[in-house]
């Protein structure tokens, strides 16, 4: 690995965002909280620091919506756009206690283990769908053949986008996706007017086409998420009102999109980089689980995420100020050394595997964390069964959409041998 200089190297510059690995060692061995060269954010870097950080709700609020609502949400074009759908609420991600609280129990109703075991069927059968779908001459880019649709389906059926039968036909997934991509685009992305303007328009669509359903749920409960939701309620509390579901709603959509998108592909590419360890798990399926924490903690698709510091104080011995940001870099804490030996192998058999913080930790800690373990799970199974070997195609390039918050393959051309 090259030595980065941390006083001439930005974490945000393009080329250091598509390969970060080095500039993450460096951070968390010289300086694992720093504050960014000419900014006020304070970047976290190391296990302990970043796990500490997340149970200091107190002094690290999650009320991070402004920076999320894009970065020309005051353009009167954007806001006039806006203004045709419904407001957005701060309900999980970008809440502090005790507003969070209240959505967190609301939703946590919703996504019990028993609704999970409810959809792993279906997530067996849409995955054998994809796989009987390759084409006979193995070509594929498996981002856009397998790992968007996977994820985008199941939410999607669970949202109730998809067909009466359960199933979802591709203008439906189409239409998910290009909505979990305006919302996720708007997050994190480095993206021009006219873009903005489009996922605006996306966002206030969505919105409409989900009320819909919301109304026909509270008309008449079906097996489903959506109804879970519209339906949940706490003792003593309203359930959610139209503007709430929309705003989770739609967090789970995009949430578990992206992310579960990128844990899929990075672990194909981890097989393509790591045939011994294939192999061992081709071997011994039973490690499956184990093998899917262990590219949950070297994809981190949820790089790292936004923390308000809300008052003067102090994180590993560094005086961190009031009114400030920090970015807490799961990524690079789940490469921390002084935690995983030899962080930046694959090992399937890795013992401590299971306690990476990809999906972050305390209150925010991931609610579709059960969801996504299981769809990981059922997806590599099958395709361990199904495909006797990946390879990248000829000229395929690993690209790496930029982008602060988020990272994942752009697409991953490989050429697949049925078994
Ligand atoms: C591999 C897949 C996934 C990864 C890596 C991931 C990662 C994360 C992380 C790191 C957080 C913590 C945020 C913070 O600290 O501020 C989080 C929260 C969250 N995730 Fe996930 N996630 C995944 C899948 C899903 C799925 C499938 C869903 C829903 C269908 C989902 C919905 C959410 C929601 C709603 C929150 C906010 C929870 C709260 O603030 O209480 N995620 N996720």
């Amino acid at each position: 690995m090259t030595k980065i200089n941390l006083d001439t190297t930005s974490l945000f510059m393009p080329e250091v965002l598509a390969d970060p690995f080095a500039y993450y060692q460096a951070a968390i061995a010289e300086r694992p909280v720093m504050v960014l060269p000419g900014t006020n954010i304070t970047l976290v870097s190391s296990y302990d620091l970043v796990a500490e950080a997340t149970g200091r709700v107190e002094d690290f609020s999650s009320d991070f919506s402004d920076l999320l609502a894009g970065q020309r949400s005051a353009d009167p074009e954007v806001t006039a756009e806006l203004e045709k759908g419904w407001p957005q609420r701060n309900t999980l991600l970008t809440a502090d206690p005790p507003v969070h609280t209240r959505f967190r129990k609301l939703v946590n109703l919703a996504f019990s283990m028993k609704r999970v075991d409810a959809i792993e069927a279906e997530i067996r059968a849409i995955v054998e769908r994809l796989v009987d779908a390759f084409p006979a001459d193995g070509r594929i880019d498996f981002v856009r053949d397998f790992a968007i649709p996977l994820p985008v389906a199941v939410i999607a059926s669970q949202i109730g986008i998809g067909e009466a039968d359960g199933s979802i036909s591709p203008e439906g997934i189409a239409t998910v996706k290009r909505w979990s991509d305006a919302f996720a685009d708007r997050l994190g992305g480095m993206i021009s007017k006219e873009r903005e303007l489009e996922c605006a328009r996306e966002v206030v669509e969505f919105q409409h086409a989900m009320k819909a359903r919301i109304d026909a749920r509270r008309e008449h409960r079906t097996e489903d998420l959506l109804s879970d939701l519209v339906h949940a309620t706490v003792e003593g509390e309203r359930p959610l009102d139209d503007a709430e579901l929309l705003s989770v709603l739609q967090q789970l959509m995009v949430a578990g999109n992206e992310t579960t998108t990128s844990t899929l592909a990075g672990g194909v590419l981890l097989f393509i980089q790591n045939p011994g360890e294939e192999a061992k798990v081709r071997a011994d399926p039973a490690l499956i689980p184990n093998m899917v924490e262990e590219m949950l903690r070297l994809e981190s698709p949820s790089a790292g995420l936004w923390r308000i510091v809300k008052r003067d104080t102090e994180l590993g011995g560094v005086t961190v100020p009031g009114n400030s940001m920090m970015m807490l870099r799961y990524a690079a804490a789940n490469r921390d050394p002084a935690k995983f030996e030899d962080p930046d192998r694959f090992d399937a058999a890795r013992k401590n595997a299971r306690s990476h913080l990809a999906f972050g930790r305390g209150i925010h800690m991931c609610v579709g964390n059960m969801l996504s373990r299981k769809e990981l799970a059922v997806a590599f199974g099958v395709l361990l069964q199904k495909v006797k070997s990946f390879e990248l195609a000829p000229g395929a390039e690993i690209v790496h959409t930029p982008n602060m918050l988020l990272r994942g393959l752009r697409r991953l051309d490989v050429v697949v041998e049925r078994a």
